[in-house]
């Protein structure tokens, strides 16, 4: 099993390396990276390209270790129990009829390997992680209220994507094999380009690069727009045919860009870009 990248999302060779990486030493690929660059996508494309479902699995604030296993459903157990038909006091009767399985759950029992998607891990609290230990680490758990063991059939291909909200613990570091997405270089960003806007005209490519790179390296942005903000913008300019002149400037200065809203998303930003332009402009 190879990952080289796929005909719908641009991978670097470290990036590919990476993912080698983890299938080799059978352990977690952990992917850290700005918003936007290609961090849950990847999960999706490496999954597709080695022909194996994807279980995905989004944490929020609220999500406990356990749900990814199993919950008991007590209260389906309770509203059965209280209905008088035959049928519902047989399924009363046996509690593995409220138990439903998590995604873990899912993965390990599946016939064939499947990948696994931990998305976000960062958003959840910090036991979180140090709660899934055993599970990555055994690929096993228990189920106590019917006293089974699940182990796993195949070992899953887990990614974990975390957006450096918190830090995890090390312990659970350990276990993972790491990998940073770099913000794409301009090299990159073009293969990127190609894959949304096959054919787009190289000079309005060319022309709407050089904005974004200059709106990105503006120091003291409070969010530097990304991959996904770029790939926005174009979109917008091409609905909106804005004409390359009004992105190309003769006097290399630089100028506040049409639809901007894509780029910058906070009123800091735009008053910051604002006023470069505003001294650019009198320092002639
Ligand atoms: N390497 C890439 N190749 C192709 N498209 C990409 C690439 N990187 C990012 N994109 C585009 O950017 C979008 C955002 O990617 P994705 O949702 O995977 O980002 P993310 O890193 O998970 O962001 P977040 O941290 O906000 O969840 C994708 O839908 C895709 O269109
Ligand atoms: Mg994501």
């Amino acid at each position: 099993m190879k990952f080289q990248g796929s005909d719908n999302y641009v991978a670097t060779q470290d990036l590919m390396l990476a993912v080698n990486a983890a299938i080799t030493l059978q352990r977690p690929l952990l992917v850290k990276g700005e918003p936007g660059t290609g961090k849950t996508m990847l999960a999706e494309e490496v999954s597709t390209a080695l022909g194996m479902p994807l279980l995905q699995w989004h944490v929020k604030s609220t999500t406990k270790a356990q749900q990814g296993l199993y919950e008991y459903d007590a209260v389906s157990r309770l509203r059965d129990s209280q209905l008088a038909d035959e049928e519902s006091s047989t399924k009363v009767r046996d509690i593995r009829n409220y138990i439903v399985q998590g995604v873990l759950w899912q993965a390990f029992t599946a016939d064939q390997p499947v990948a696994l998607l931990i998305d976000e891990i960062d958003k959840a609290d910090i036991e979180f992680p140090n709660d899934l230990l055993r599970e990555i680490d055994r690929m096993e758990f228990y189920v106590y209220e019917t006293r089974e063991l699940v182990r796993a059939k195949h070992r899953p291909l887990v990614f974990i994507t975390s957006n450096n909200e918190k830090e995890l613990p090390d312990a659970f570091l350990r276990r993972c094999f790491f990998h940073y997405i770099k913000f794409p270089d301009a090299d990159t960003m073009k293969q990127i380009v190609d894959v949304h806007f096959p054919g787009l005209k190289q000079e309005l490519l060319g022309a709407a690069m050089k904005t974004f790179y200059d709106v990105r390296n503006l120091p003291g942005l409070k969010k530097k727009p990304s991959t996904s903000e770029l790939l926005d913008w174009l979109k917008l300019l091409l609905a909106e045919d804005i004409p390359l002149e009004v992105l190309q400037n003769k006097d290399e200065k630089v100028s506040v860009p049409p639809l901007v809203g894509a780029l910058l998303k906070n009123e800091q930003d735009v008053t910051l870009f604002e006023k470069l332009v505003f001294m650019q402009r009198h320092n002639r």
